[in-house]
């Protein structure tokens, strides 16, 4: 399949770029396109066609449900069952890396939802996302824009490489801000929250605004994010986690990213100044690191309860641990 590419300015996006895309999704095609936390491989969620597409360009496994993308709030009650929980949140913080799972409705095929009987959905805050779901007039199916188990796409390059040859087209709109996917959570039941992902958006944030301790759903239980149980966000390289205060791994040949400075000499090395720029850029040095033909990865450890470095260390972690 020829796949085409199209750069588009991520502020104000082309009509005719964003009209081309949204036919492509609504003749049942696939558009990869940039969300602010991560690409996103694009389908119309509606159309269980259309959506197997997604599980066979991505190598997923197809009981992996995927986050249903919408464009405004209305859209969200035709999708799901809307409780208060879900009012407030949407009002208060969409367009947003939170991704809310709620009580499907019978519209949304099984296939969009790996068969459960919720769905997850989210309104990404990115002008070039928004308009191709708007075009489109449809909820948009999307996982992250890698092939299953590598480190997601925040770049169109890391799109190119996973996705040339497999997919209709791609909306280059450069990088991405959070560079980590979003924070999903359950809400079906209000009384008892469940965080089944952290991401792009602030636990403290949703605990402070639904007074509520969000729980993390135990290893054994249904509620739990089927996409958690697979292998994820690693690179074809090993990657190891240096903690400070614990003695520093050597190996030949490695590289290190991290915000504070290795403490041996280490051949090549990526430095952040601060969590936020860490999440952004950790995908993006595992590719280059990777392509640079590095024999391992030493990432340091986040410390700290900023915003995201609870999502920042739940990707390193699940990254070093295949
Ligand atoms: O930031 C993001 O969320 C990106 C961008 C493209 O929006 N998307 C993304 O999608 O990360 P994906 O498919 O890579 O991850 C979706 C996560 C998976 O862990 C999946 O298991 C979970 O959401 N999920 C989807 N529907 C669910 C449901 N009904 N119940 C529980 N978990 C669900
Ligand atoms: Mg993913």
């Amino acid at each position: 399949m020829m796949t085409i590419t199209a750069k588009i300015n991520k502020k104000n996006p082309e009509p005719e770029i964003i009209s081309q895309a949204a036919e492509i999704i609504k003749n049942g095609g696939l558009v990869a396109f940039p969300t602010e936390t991560v690409y996103g491989l694009g389908a119309d969620a509606l159309n269980p066609q259309a959506v197997k597409k997604i599980y066979e360009a991505k190598g997923r496994p197809s009981d992996n449900p995927l986050i249903l993308h919408v464009a405004n709030i209305n859209q969200v009650h035709e999708l799901v069952e809307v409780n208060e929980t879900a009012e407030i949140l949407m009002k208060k913080f969409w367009p947003a890396p939170l991704t809310l799972v709620l009580k499907a409705k019978n519209i949304i095929p099984l296939q969009t939802r790996g068969g459960l009987d919720t769905a997850a959905i989210r309104m990404p805050n990115n002008p070039v996302a928004l308009a191709l779901i708007e075009k489109s007039g449809k909820p948009i199916a999307a996982p992250s824009a890698n092939l299953s188990g590598r480190p997601s796409p925040t770049d169109f390059e890391s799109v190119f490489n996973d996705m040339n040859g497999r997919i209709e087209m791609i909306l280059d709109g450069g990088a991405v801000e959070v560079g980590i996917e979003s924070t999903v959570i359950d809400i079906t039941n209000p009384k008892k929250i469940l965080m089944l992902r952290p991401g792009g958006f602030s636990r403290e944030i949703l605990e402070d605004t639904l007074k509520t301790h969000l729980e993390v759903p135990d290893t054994q239980s249904k509620k739990r994010s089927p996409g958690t149980r697979y292998r994820h966000y690693a690179p074809n390289i090993p990657v190891f986690v240096w903690k400070r205060g614990e003695k520093f791994p050597e190996f030949n040949n490695s590289a290190y990213v991290g915000i504070n400075e290795p403490e041996i000499k280490i051949k090549e090395k990526i430095l952040f100044s601060n969590i936020k720029d860490f999440a952004q850029g950790l995908f993006a040095a595992f590719r280059k690191f990777e392509r640079e033909n590095f024999s391992c990865i030493i990432v340091e450890w986040p410390e700290g309860n900023e915003d995201i470095s609870e999502g920042l260390r739940d990707r390193i972690f699940r990254a070093s641990r295949n």
